[in-house]
């Protein structure tokens, strides 16, 4: 079902995507790859590429086997930390990649003239308002706000929060879009009325059928209520740890004791801060590997949102989204009449 209303509303987020549907596919370490990516493309929104550990040969051939499987847009989310940003925005120039998500902190120096000098379009997260007005007077394109109640790493404050904070402020500015706790399309009609040019789903799209997520992993999700994604706890002040939120497991245990263990390096002096941040990370992209890859519910990580109550079957992305544009276009049409 399309409304007039809708269309308006997205649009400004579809030009900025290049795609009917102003619905970006967040992405999600393991999960988002070449399948996933083009199907969320081919329906008509936007699939996003997870670099995360990848090396740049590994990201290199992701794209060019994206790309074989649609010639619609997608993006590629690469992370700040990662050591070989500067080799993996090289590898995204030689593609043409339009669109790069940066994830977890701060563009570094020289980051976003690099992605930008190759003419692609820069999101980056704003966890704040004041993050964002920097993001943006440093040249950023668009902004996604997310909050606490999205899968994976996520920030302290909640979505509805954010949106209020942020989109009067900054969408005139750049496109903004909403992600964190979207499960259903009257949730993103509410957002697109608020002033935001789209939004970004991960765990509804996590479990569709062009997944390549283990069963382990898709089955554990459909059982699954809100209340049962969780955000890890940090358990040592001295080291800083991105809460990450997933389903409850063994597996959120064993990060206990690994916070212990990389404590104990950082006091011993074996480990610098910079480098036990990056343990952890390594830990989380291995634990997240073994129950999407592996399905190792009990000891891998089951990230997700908690919209991972409103996942219940498997389903095509082109079912996913129509629904979502059926239930926002719904929702406007209830508040015309
Ligand atoms: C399994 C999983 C893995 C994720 N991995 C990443 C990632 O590698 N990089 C990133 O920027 N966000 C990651 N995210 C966040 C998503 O891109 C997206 O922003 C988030 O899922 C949106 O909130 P929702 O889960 O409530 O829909 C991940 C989320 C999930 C559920």
């Amino acid at each position: 079902m399309t409304n007039p209303t809708l269309t308006t509303l997205m649009a400004r987020g579809s030009a900025f995507l290049g795609c009917d549907a102003a619905i970006l596919c967040g992405a999600m370490s393991w999960v988002s790859e070449r399948h996933l990516v083009s199907a969320i493309s081919n329906a008509g929104a936007f699939g996003v590429i997870a670099c995360g550990a990848m090396t740049p040969a590994l990201l290199d051939a992701e794209i060019a086997a994206t790309r074989a499987l649609t010639d619609k847009p997608f993006g590629v989310n690469l992370i700040t930390m990662h050591p070989q940003l500067f080799d993996l925005i090289e590898v995204c120039a030689n593609h043409d990649v339009s669109h790069i998500v940066l994830a977890g902190g701060l563009p570094p120096k020289g980051s976003i003239e690099a992605i930008k000098q190759k003419g692609a379009k820069l999101l980056c997260f704003a966890p704040a308002l004041s993050l964002a007005k920097k993001l943006v007077k440093s040249g950023v394109d668009a902004l996604i706000v997310e909050g606490m109640e999205a899968g994976g790493h996520i920030g302290p404050v909640a979505t509805s929060v954010l949106a209020q904070e942020i989109l009067p402020e900054m969408a005139q500015q750049v496109p903004v879009f909403v992600a964190g706790g979207i499960g259903r399309g009257e949730a993103i009609a509410a957002y697109l009325e608020m002033g935001a040019a789209g939004v970004q789903l991960g765990t509804r799209f996590a479990c569709a059928t062009e997944s390549i997520a283990h069963p382990n992993f898709k089955k554990a999700f459909f059982r699954a209520s809100a209340r049962d994604a969780i955000a890890s706890v940090q358990i040592d002040p001295r080291l800083p740890v991105i809460p990450v939120r997933a389903l409850k497991n063994a597996g959120t245990e064993a990060f206990t004791a690994k916070q212990r263990e990389v404590a104990a390096l950082l006091d011993s002096g074996a480990l610098d801060m910079g480098a036990a941040q990056l343990q952890i990370e390594h830990y989380w992209a291995g634990a997240l590997r073994r129950a999407v890859i592996d399905g190792d519910v009990e000891g891998g990580s089951l990230m997700a949102g908690q919209s991972v109550g409103m996942v219940t079957r498997e389903e095509p992305v082109a079912d996913i989204i129509a629904a979502l544009m059926t239930e926002a276009a719904g929702a406007l049409a209830k508040r015309a009449a």
